[in-house]
């Protein structure tokens, strides 16, 4: 999909826009953005390869007004890109060119935190490490913890399913939400937010607006169910020249660790772009081609644990072990790093995908050949979730308007059986390939829910569905 080249102009909120006049009437004059400067940062992903001027930016305040803005959009048959950190990598946070971009960022309160129950309630626009700030003294925190923490908000993350490094232990982001507040297109809210241990009374609204990558509704809060803090935490950093060996010592892990909380794949190509990015040292004196680091966890001595395991673990090259704060970081920032690496040397092609285990290592052999025949200058980076089989594949070396990568990429995880969209969402960035695992009767369905609640197709519209198919 290609990025349209950003043409610096005012969007058209000027005085003489109505509706930008009527927003500025629900959530203050301040608070609706047309100057091209004030909108540049919304409007951009943080990939760089996606975006397109807004009409606006709104920054509404309460449930309430997010509820008018929409309603007054609808009226109006205005698109709404809803937006919170903007870290999402699927091109679905920013305008395709004349939406009006709802930022969530002002509604970021807490509202209510319970240690008994742990659970939290707080604005959709909080992120993620201010929520964690907040629940530490309770020693607790938010079971789903990514690299973009500091940006991303808990409205986004539910908005995406956000995966990240401990889906192994607590799950994705749907397993932590207890509660929604969501707004939609016709101004309504509903509120499922009482946070009782069963209710089926009926479908499961909060269920369906998560991973729905603001399609159907904004959420406005959540209820969150938060997991201890374990004081006691050990990381290993592994290193293999087998790729057979790496993925067998990781897949063995999550059987014989019990405090196992994550597990992460690297490759030779990735490290190198953090070492030079970051000027952090190599972690061993020699280069392997592959490294696993593994996480546990628990309320004392994670590090035993997880050596013992590791004692007879076969393939192994090269390893440190790290329990210190600092040190854990450290080993850390080899896999963290590799994203904004890997952006600082091209606009990478991101796919994120998971495979079945069992076609894991038949995938990332291939990819790289395939990509190769398609361009001398291709350079793929991988790295990812290995115990979901979750495979975060980077193409360096094409043009950004460039399909051929992904066509490729995405046709191959799907005759192995995987998914095309494993964390980051589909957003507008994989659209097209839909139907490689989705069946037109599963899209019809997907179709059916999107016209009921949003008949006039003004949420987030070329995002996961294009409202005309074609
Ligand atoms: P945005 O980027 O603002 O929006 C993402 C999508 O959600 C858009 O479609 C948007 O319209 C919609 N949306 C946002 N807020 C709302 C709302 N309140 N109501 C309805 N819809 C809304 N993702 C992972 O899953 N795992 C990772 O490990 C991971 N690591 C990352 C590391 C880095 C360095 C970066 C830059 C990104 C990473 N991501 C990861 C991607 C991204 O952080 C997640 O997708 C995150 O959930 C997006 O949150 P956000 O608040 O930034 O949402
Ligand atoms: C990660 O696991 O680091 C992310 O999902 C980000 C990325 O894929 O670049
Ligand atoms: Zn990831």
């Amino acid at each position: 999909m290609a990025r349209r080249r950003r043409r610096r102009r005012a969007g058209s909120g000027v005085a003489g826009d109505p509706l930008v006049a009527r927003l500025r009437g629900i959530v203050g004059p301040v608070q609706v953005l047309t100057d091209a400067e004030m909108r540049a940062s919304y409007e951009t992903d943080w990939t760089r390869r996606f975006g397109a001027p807004s009409r606006a930016v709104v920054r509404p305040g309460s449930a309430d007004e997010v509820a008018s803005v929409l309603a007054a959009c609808n009226e109006a048959r205005v698109a709404v890109v809803p937006q919170g950190g903007n870290t999402g990598l699927v091109g679905g946070s920013v305008p395709r060119g004349g939406e009006v971009v709802l930022s969530t960022k002002r509604i970021a309160a807490l509202d209510e935190m319970d240690p008994v129950t742990a659970q939290v309630i707080a604005g959709a626009g909080m992120t993620a490490a201010a929520l964690n700030e907040l629940a530490s003294p309770y020693g607790l925190r938010l079971g789903v913890d990514l690299a973009s923490r500091d940006s991303a908000t808990i409205g986004g993350m539910a908005a995406t399913n956000a995966g990240g490094i401990n889906v192994l232990r607590y799950g994705m982001m749907r397993a932590q939400v207890g509660g929604m507040e969501v707004a939609f297109a016709d101004g309504s809210v509903v509120s499922r937010m009482s946070g009782v241990g069963r209710d089926n009374t009926g479908y499961d609204l909060p269920g369906m607006i998560v991973g729905s990558e603001g399609t159907l509704g904004v959420v406005t809060a959540l209820r969150l169910r938060l997991v201890p803090v374990l004081p006691s935490r050990a990381v290993a950093l592994l290193a293999f020249d087998s790729l057979e060996a790496a993925i067998g010592v990781a897949l063995n892990a999550r059987n014989e660790v019990a405090d196992l909380q994550a597990a992460e794949l690297f490759f030779a190509t990735g490290l190198e772009l953090v070492l030079k990015h970051t000027g952090l040292a190599a972690p061993f004196t020699e280069r392997w081609p592959f490294y696993v680091l593994l996480e546990a966890a628990s309320r004392m001595d994670a590090a035993s644990g997880l050596a013992d395991a590791l004692v007879n673990a076969a393939g192994v090259r090269d390893s440190a072990l790290a329990t210190e704060a600092r040190d854990r970081m450290r080993l850390w920032a080899y896999r963290e790093r590799h994203t904004e690496s890997i952006s600082s040397v091209g606009v990478p092609h991101k796919l994120d995908v998971a495979l079945p285990l069992g076609r894991l290592r038949e995938f990332v052999e291939r990819v790289g050949p395939l990509l190769s025949d398609l361009s001398e200058n291709a350079m793929p980076i991988l790295f990812g979730h290995i115990a979901e089989g979750n495979v975060h594949v980077n193409v360096l070396g094409f043009e950004e308007d460039d399909e051929r990568p992904d066509d490729a990429v995405l046709r191959l995880v799907a005759s192995l059986g995987g998914s095309i969209s494993a964390e980051h969402g589909v957003g507008v960035a994989k659209r097209k390939w839909l139907e490689l695992t989705r069946s037109a009767a599963d899209i019809a369905a997907m179709r059916a829910v999107k016209d009921g609640l949003d008949p006039g197709w003004i949420m987030n519209p070329g995002v996961i569905l294009q409202r005309h198919a074609g």
